[in-house]
């Protein structure tokens, strides 16, 4: 058994540096605290990266989803199809607009939409697709396109997680209608609360900037209001806390590889079933996520692994099995999404960021590997 280590690792911490800092002082002395130049200069560090045509900043990855389904217009009576493991907000922002989220499983092994399972839940009522690229693993985006197009779907990506994933050498978020991000301190890079919406379509682009700022537009040269909007901008002493973090993104994904690639050397394989990355994509490890053996109580790990000083939790809800969802719809998930159930009962996310060593990665995963090995 590893030597127990006195400071407490979590799960997930941001990286901030003194620099962030004083650009974070420099806006707040200036006074213009909402949508100044750092939220313009965020947003074009997103174009550059993802090689899209626009980006918009706002307060957080829910409030980008939710944009996106008010411009693309659906409403009351749409169904929308979205896996069935994933943070709540995925679901949520379907009930927002009034529509039905249709839960599709997932495939237990990368936890991303099963592809296959697409087609059949696809009705007279279906207006779109939101695939989620969870954990930082890209899903099989190009078959979701080619099955839109045929049935006149828009797409739209929940990349929550996933900043500086490709698929076959593209951005994510670049291959729907829209790509969404979540700027949260559990991500790549962290605004506090935040939230980034890419898309390649002037008119999207246009609309979504009128409606995270009240519909304001300015018609016959006078500032006026062209629809019911919301207040979903972005303050920019948030925006300048994370554009240097930005130019630090891809050295940050290449340490995270390094300790993913130490926790998989040593983890227990024949209790733990590790990460698996499909040949289409690179992991960037938003998350290191294990399924644990059925025969393991989950719940009892993160509480030992706690004692032990070491932050671990669940990935993802399995969302149809949740109250709201299950009051609603009362599905019933052991039939229909046995994967997402069981990533959500048996999965672990392991501690993976900027501020951890390898010699911590060796710790956690001793400690993990004799847990569980103590029934
Ligand atoms: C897959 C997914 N979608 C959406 C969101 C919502 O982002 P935010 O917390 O910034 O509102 C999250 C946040 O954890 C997420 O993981």
């Amino acid at each position: 058994m590893a030597e127990s280590i006195t400071n407490f690792i979590p799960l997930a911490k941001p990286n901030i540096l003194e620099k962030d800092i004083l650009l974070v002082n420099e806006v707040l002395r200036s006074g213009m605290l909402v949508q100044g130049k750092y939220v313009t200069e965020l947003e074009n560090s997103f174009i550059q990266l993802a090689k899209s045509k626009y980006a918009s900043a706002v307060s957080n990855g829910t409030a980008t989803l939710h944009l996106a389904l008010k411009v693309l217009g659906v409403k009351e009576g749409d169904e929308v199809i979205v896996p069935a493991f994933s943070y709540m907000a995925t679901a949520n922002v379907i009930e927002l607009v009034g529509a039905k989220p249709i839960f599709v499983d997932i495939d237990i092994q990368t936890f991303n939409i099963d592809v296959h399972k697409i087609e059949a839940n696809i009705s007279k009522k279906t207006k779109a697709i939101i695939p989620v690229h969870e954990f930082g693993l890209s899903c099989d985006i190009e078959p979701i396109i080619e099955i839109a197009k045929r049935y006149n779907l828009y797409v739209i990506e929940d990349a929550a997680c996933a900043l500086g994933a490709e698929y076959k050498e593209k951005h994510v978020g670049t291959f729907g209608h829209f790509g969404s991000f979540s700027l949260h301190p559990r991500k790549a890079i962290s605004s506090g609360e935040g939230g980034v919406l890419i898309t390649d379509i002037e008119y999207h682009d246009t609309k979504v900037k009128i409606l995270r700022n009240h519909g304001t537009e300015i018609i016959n040269g006078k500032m006026d209001f062209s629809d019911f909007g919301f207040n979903y901008r972005m303050t920019d002493f948030q925006a300048a806390l994370v554009v240097s973090q930005m130019n630090r993104l891809k050295e940050s994904i290449a340490h995270k590889k390094k300790l993913a690639k130490r926790y998989s050397n040593l983890l227990d394989s024949s209790l733990i079933q590790l990460p698996h990355t499909p040949n289409y994509t690179e992991h960037t490890w938003q998350t290191y996520h294990v399924l644990l053996h059925e025969t393991i109580n989950r719940d009892r790990i993160i509480e030992q692994m706690k004692l032990k000083n070491i932050g671990t939790n669940y990935g993802a809800q399995c969302m149809p099995y949740m109250q709201s969802f299950k009051e609603k719809y009362n599905l019933n998930c052991d039939m229909l999404f046995p994967h997402a159930l069981s990533a959500y009962k048996r999965g672990l996310a392991l501690p993976i960021h900027d501020l951890i060593t390898e010699e911590q990665v060796e710790y956690i995963a001793n400690t993990l590997n004799y847990l569980i090995k103590q029934k």
